[in-house]
């Protein structure tokens, strides 16, 4: 029979340390159920102790969900334990993750304790936790630059102490699968109590080898896998979940290892965290990206046209790619409406199927077909918001080859509504300008991309920029048939973002 390999989702955590990726609190209920209906079997919800925002999205998250366990993380820190467990006490399976580095660079970099303050601070914090719940995880972090012989004695230490699940971080990404296989295997074979605990395994992809580290690391013995949906996570993101659960799946004749995940829900997941979080899946992504199961030479299209298996590993229906056969229009109800928004990954309250449906209608009423993209688009500018601090109420701009290009905008700040026109070099400078100066903004414009959502003239256009302002960076989106509209929404919602990063120092502090 198949082993069994538990899979520990940290989108909600390290997922959401990625540069401009905070979410709200509804945001974060929507992704907890999607990923309930994944499958996972841990939901990292969140970090308690970083932010009042935090604490109350773990708190209604470990109430509502009650197919996965939930878990809280805290820094070895009395405080940082007693909040986490405020915030997960109610979750049906409870989990409290703590974590302190391990390797020497942080120990004198960072923390500036000895390797033995380190093992006791560890100890005691484990201890403390269980008092709470048998069910605590304990991560040396940087384990993978800790050497092999402390990283044993502080494992086998905090077992004693009565951590259940010891997780194996890769922090920087530095670890290749031959070493970091072997880290595991060390482990396994150097750890007298180790049959008392599951090993687990969380990895970084700063040289693009979190999913081969992370299959190093089953092979050798562990039996979690933490990762993210699309790959996000700090830097260059975590360990993606669909990934290692396609791998697990299309690999059988491999490794014989099994997880939970119904695959069939990973691609609205994906887009449901892509919308949510502004991170766009990039086209060659595995398993997800836009080409993932695009054929374009000829010989391949022939050979797939005649036999899938040919140049397909995996099916699309079997991570959730349904051919859309419902395209949507002007004369398309409120239930085939409600059928389609629910087959990308999104299950909705009445309300706001309802401000979507009014908000589709106008959007069917200047395209002939609204693809699946563009309501995305509509649910990405209607739904997934920070707090709004500036509000759009129009823009009118002139421009062309004979005239100076004039932007003339309204925008509501704090509840107050002011209008200003100014210039630019073209439409989208003028309108940038304009606003800048009106909210008296200072965040600089990173990355400008623009990209047609849909085929024809008449498609949705997506803009996405990053801001940066002070190190902090946010992304913002806005979708319209109109690319200047659709250009003034996407720096509006990244200048909200922006905001409500500043109200939430804490977003970055490890
Ligand atoms: O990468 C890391 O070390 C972490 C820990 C907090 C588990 O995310
Ligand atoms: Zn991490």
């Amino acid at each position: 029979m198949s082993e069994r390999i538990y899979i520990f989702d940290t989108t909600l955590r390290d997922g959401e340390q990625s540069p401009g990726a905070a979410m709200n609190i509804s945001q974060k209920m929507r992704v907890a159920k999607a990923l309930e209906r994944l499958g996972v079997d841990v939901i990292e919800a969140g970090f308690p102790v970083a932010s009042q925002g935090d604490f109350e999205s773990v708190r209604l998250i470990a109430k509502e969900i009650r197919k996965c366990e939930i878990c809280g993380l805290a820094r070895a820190e009395e405080n940082d334990i007693e909040r986490a467990w405020e915030a997960i006490a109610e979750a049906a399976n409870p989990r409290l993750h703590v974590f302190l580095s391990s390797s020497d660079i942080h120990l004198i970099h960072q923390l500036n304790k000895s390797r033995d303050e380190v093992l006791d601070m560890a100890v005691a914090r484990v201890k403390q936790a269980c008092r709470h719940t048998s069910n605590v995880e304990f991560s040396p972090m940087d384990a993978s630059r800790t050497g092999p012989e402390f990283l044993a004695r502080i494992t086998e230490a905090v077992i004693g102490a009565g951590a259940r699940v010891i997780n194996f971080p890769d922090t920087v990404g530095y670890a290749v699968p031959s070493e970091y296989g072997a880290l595991i295997r060390y482990i396994v074979e150097n750890v007298p109590n180790i049959d008392k605990a599951v090993i687990s395994v969380h990895c970084h992809d700063d040289l693009g080898l979190a999913t081969a580290n992370s299959l190093a690391g089953v092979i050798n013995g562990a039996r979690q896998v933490e990762v993210t949906v699309n790959g996000i996570g700090e830097r260059a993101g975590n360990t993606s979940l669909e990934e290692m659960a396609m791998l697990f799946r299309t690999r059988k004749d491999a490794f014989d290892f099994e997880t939970r995940i119904v695959t069939e829900q990973i691609f609205p997941t994906s887009r449901l965290i892509s919308t949510v979080t502004g991170l766009m899946v990039p086209a060659n992504k595995a398993i997800v990206g836009a080409n993932a199961f695009a054929h374009e030479s000829g010989i391949h299209q022939d050979g797939v046209l005649k036999q899938a298996i040919t140049y397909e590993i995996m099916k699309p229906q079997d991570v959730g790619i349904k051919k859309s056969d419902l395209v949507l229009g002007k004369h398309s109800g409120r239930h085939a409406f409600k059928d389609k928004l629910a087959s990308l990954g999104y299950e909705l309250s009445s309300e706001d199927i309802n401000s979507l449906f009014k908000r589709f209608k106008e959007v069917a009423d200047k395209k002939k077909e609204v693809f699946d993209e563009d309501l995305e688009a509509i649910v990405a500018d209607e739904l997934i918001r920070v707090p709004q601090k500036y509000e759009l109420n129009y823009i009118n701009v002139s421009s062309g080859n004979t005239v100076r290009p004039t932007a003339t905008v309204s925008i509501t700040i704090d509840g107050d509504t002011k209008e200003q026109a100014g210039f630019g070099t073209g439409p989208i400078d003028a309108a940038y300008n304009t606003i800048a100066n009106m909210t008296g903004t200072q965040s600089k414009l990173l990355h400008f991309g623009i990209s047609s959502l849909t085929g024809g003239t008449d498609a949705q256009g997506e803009v996405t920029v990053r801001l940066g302002e002070n190190g902090l960076v946010s992304i913002g989106q806005g979708a319209d048939p109109d690319i200047i509209v659709a250009s003034a929404k996407a720096y509006i919602n990244g200048l909200n973002r922006l905001e409500s990063m500043k109200q939430n120092p804490y977003k970055s502090f490890y």
